[in-house]
């Protein structure tokens, strides 16, 4: 990595102040649904512990629009962090001020505060400098392990590094080495797996992945756009007009470069997309009308994970369908098995292809997950990240 890390920085007994992302999943009863990220945030906390640093947190939580939001309080989160250290976490009830800086002053080696939800303050999406300089104040060193924000060019993100001398977490170091590797010096043949919604959403990635990869893979209900630019009829399935003319470009950008760009042959397609509505399986040219596409089909199962057995390094973004449903799940699921049994490397993008793997059962086989939405689409996309910009560079 060209930037400044944790261990190139002397952090014994220091003020540290941590931006995390634990922007976690909440229950409808408010509580974690899943907490990987807390999880992955660990190392990162251990080690300033036996550095004896003091350490203060921070992060933000949902989108509460610049007001406190009672359900959005980070006090659960506190908790759920303790348990995981087995050690105690103190929740305060603001991120700056004379709480926040009282707390700094007693704390003791290795003691750790989570100071309450960043965006409970308007300035700190509009990154307010006044705002970025009061959350340094308490602090000696600035450590960035918020990996999922680095997007976002917030003031705990790029505007407290203009007060602190500030370096990479051990989260963020690892996330930015996988993909920096991957993209920069993939195994061949390199796959990219695309599925999700929307192909809106994608322009940037694909755009850029497909000067890099042998194989695209695409799925999802983007894959509805895709067929129709092809001339198919895809029935009822959400089709992006404004981006067929786009997707034609990339198409022959594909051809132009020998890309191997592969739809679906067939696919399951329902009269709705509820959970107990009815199915069938079709190939692509005969989807009915009214039908929408609600995951890839058997046969296009089954090409997908034998391009993914033949690549070295694999990288995936988007579910192939509407996975949270069992019966439209098959697909997700046989990109999940066959991207953990590959000889090579398998990269799994966050948000809802990271749910996925875990709901599958495979995370831990693959060669990383990344705990990025946004982020991991901005690095694909061969974008800077501005929270990754801000920290200092490397000597040498
Ligand atoms: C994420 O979940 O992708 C990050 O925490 C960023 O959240 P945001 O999209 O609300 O900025």
């Amino acid at each position: 990595m060209r930037k400044k890390t944790i261990h190139d920085i002397d952090v014994r007994s220091r003020r540290v102040l941590v931006r995390v992302d634990y922007n976690v999943p909440l229950d409808g009863g408010g509580a974690i649904a899943d907490d990987t990220r807390i999880r992955a945030t660990l190392p990162t906390i251990r080690y300033l512990q036996e550095q004896g640093a003091r350490i203060l947190l921070c992060s933000h939580l949902g989108r509460p629009g610049g007001r406190v939001a009672e359900d959005l309080r980070l006090a659960p989160v506190a908790r759920r962090l303790a348990e995981l250290l087995d050690h105690p976490v103190r929740a305060l009830t603001d991120c700056i001020g004379p709480e926040v800086e009282d707390a700094a002053l007693e704390m003791e080696k290795g003691e750790i505060v989570l100071l309450e939800n960043l965006r409970f303050h308007p300035e700190e999406k509009a990154n307010d400098p006044a705002f970025a300089q009061q959350l340094a104040r308490p602090a000696e060193i600035f450590v960035n392990d918020a990996f999922g924000a680095c997007h976002r060019a917030h003031a705990s993100v790029v505007g407290v590094p203009r007060h602190l001398p500030a370096v990479a977490g051990m989260l963020l170091h690892r996330e930015i080495d996988v993909f920096a590797r991957v993209l920069q010096d993939p195994g061949r043949p390199f796959a990219m797996v695309s599925g999700g919604a929307k192909v809106s959403d994608k322009l940037g990635v694909l755009d850029n992945i497909i000067t890099t990869v042998d194989v695209l893979l695409i799925g999802g209900g983007m894959a509805a756009t895709f067929l129709t630019s092809r001339g198919c009829a895809v029935g009822a399935s959400a089709v992006e007009d404004g981006q067929l003319d786009w997707v034609r470009h990339l198409e022959a950008k594909a051809q132009s470069r020998s890309v191997k760009l592969l739809l679906p042959r067939d696919v399951v397609i329902a009269e709705s997309l509820d959970a107990d509505a009815p199915t069938r399986t079709v190939p692509v040219s005969e989807i009915p009308d009214g039908w929408t596409i609600a995951d890839i089909g058997p046969a296009a199962r089954e090409d997908f994970a034998r391009e993914i057995a033949r690549c070295r390094t694999v990288i995936w973004n988007g579910p192939m369908g509407v996975f949270e449903h069992p019966q439209f799940a098959a697909g997700t699921r046989r990109i999940a098995a066959a991207l953990a049994s590959l000889d090579g490397t398998a990269v799994v993008g966050g948000g809802s292809t990271a749910e996925a793997v875990a709901a599958f059962g495979c995370a831990d086989r693959m060669s990383h997950v990344s705990t990025g939405g946004g982020a991991t689409l901005t690095l694909l996309a061969g974008q800077p990240l501005p929270g990754v910009e801000a920290l200092l560079d490397a000597e040498g």
